[in-house]
């Protein structure tokens, strides 16, 4: 018996960083469900015992242990899984090399084979997508907010009815059409190995001395999005999600230990980005995440615009001149015949 899913990746604009128990954010966020950047996963069952993970057709031992850690952990919920084994085929529609994290959109195509295989094995499933959110949370925080295109909430905060810890929402409030078609493109800075690892990263925030006022200003953050969003305000999208990624590497450079994970090109880039912003009036913006990469955000209706500007001026800072044109996207497919 087997399931097959493609699940793309996902861009915060307000940032999850820090969590307590098993993934539960100390922050809610919310992200833009990108379409290009995914995964395309196939899970099979088989009744010898094991795991088996095989990545662009070749097997790879070292991706056993994150999915053995997702399996243990679904356990509670999904009891059925420890009576098979595991023949997992990957494929990320993304370079490998790229530095762009694949645990988001991994965990969440992972998680949705398993919930179609629970039903497919006649176990009720009462709320399929919300449980397939909560069993990607469990396998990589924000890979929770995957399984639904658009925009995506995770965290329980007061500004967005029906948010919770545990599982990812699509927005459910108004969104204006600019917002709907949003494009990001990827500028790729540094394609190796990350210094300091996220999970590093949201643990050092449990002794951080701003926790409190930033686990506080990301709900203000959220409410502050709800009228940004459906009015379709660009001026103030803009300067709140650069904000917040700045925020998110402020308090990077603010742990104990500190650390930075951008690079002269990232701010080379950033730099590059607002000056074309105020010379040209093209809304064109910024986001990070735990990385080196430039994530380049803007309305559709300025695509040419904004692709030109890539080309000649991010392009050269980037590691081979690598970028990937993105954008906002439906959400995750079953690839079932
Ligand atoms: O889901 P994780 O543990 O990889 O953490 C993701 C953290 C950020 O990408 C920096 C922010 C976010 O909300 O996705």
């Amino acid at each position: 018996m087997k399931s097959s899913f493609r699940a793309p990746s996902n861009i915060a604009l307000v940032k999850y960083w820090g969590k307590y128990g098993v993934q539960l954010p100390s922050n809610p966020s919310i992200s833009f469900t990108l379409d290009a950047c995914a995964t395309e996963t196939t899970l099979e069952l088989t009744d010898a015992p094991g795991i088996t993970v095989a990545l662009d057709g070749v097997d790879t031992p070292s991706f056993v242990p994150k999915v053995a850690q997702f399996v243990d952990r679904i356990d509670a919920r999904h009891p059925w899984v420890k009576d098979y084994g595991f023949r997992v085929q990957t494929h990320n529609t993304f370079p490998h090399s790229s530095g762009i994290a694949s645990s988001a959109s991994g965990m969440s195509a992972l998680a949705l084979c398993i919930v179609d295989l629970a039903q497919k094995l006649g176990h009720e499933v009462a709320n399929p997508m919300q449980e397939a959110s909560v069993l990607a949370r469990l396998g990589s925080g924000s890979a929770c907010r995957s399984v639904y295109g658009g925009l995506v909430v995770w965290g329980e905060t007061p500004s967005v009815e029906g948010s919770s810890q545990d599982f990812g929402v699509a927005y459910p409030d108004a969104v204006h059409e600019v917002f709907r078609s949003y494009c990001d493109t990827v500028a790729l800075v540094d394609v190796g190995q990350k210094a300091v690892s996220s999970s590093a990263g949201h643990q050092l925030m449990e002794a951080h001395p701003f926790r409190t006022q930033r686990f506080a200003q990301a709900h203000d953050h959220l409410a502050a999005l709800k009228p940004i969003l459906a009015a379709g305000d660009l001026d103030a999208f803009i300067e709140l999600v650069e904000l917040e990624a700045l925020t998110l590497h402020g308090l990077m450079m603010s742990s104990s230990p500190s650390y930075i994970l951008m690079r002269p090109n990232t701010l080379r880039i950033i730099e590059a980005i607002r000056g074309f912003r105020r010379d040209s009036g093209v809304p064109i913006s910024f986001t990070l995440d735990a990385g080196a990469n430039v994530h380049i955000l803007y309305p559709a209706a300025f695509e040419q615009k904004a692709l030109q500007f890539v080309k000649d001026n991010v392009k050269p800072w980037c590691k081979d001149g690598r970028v990937i044109v993105d954008r906002v996207g439906q959400g995750p497919v079953s690839l079932q015949q």
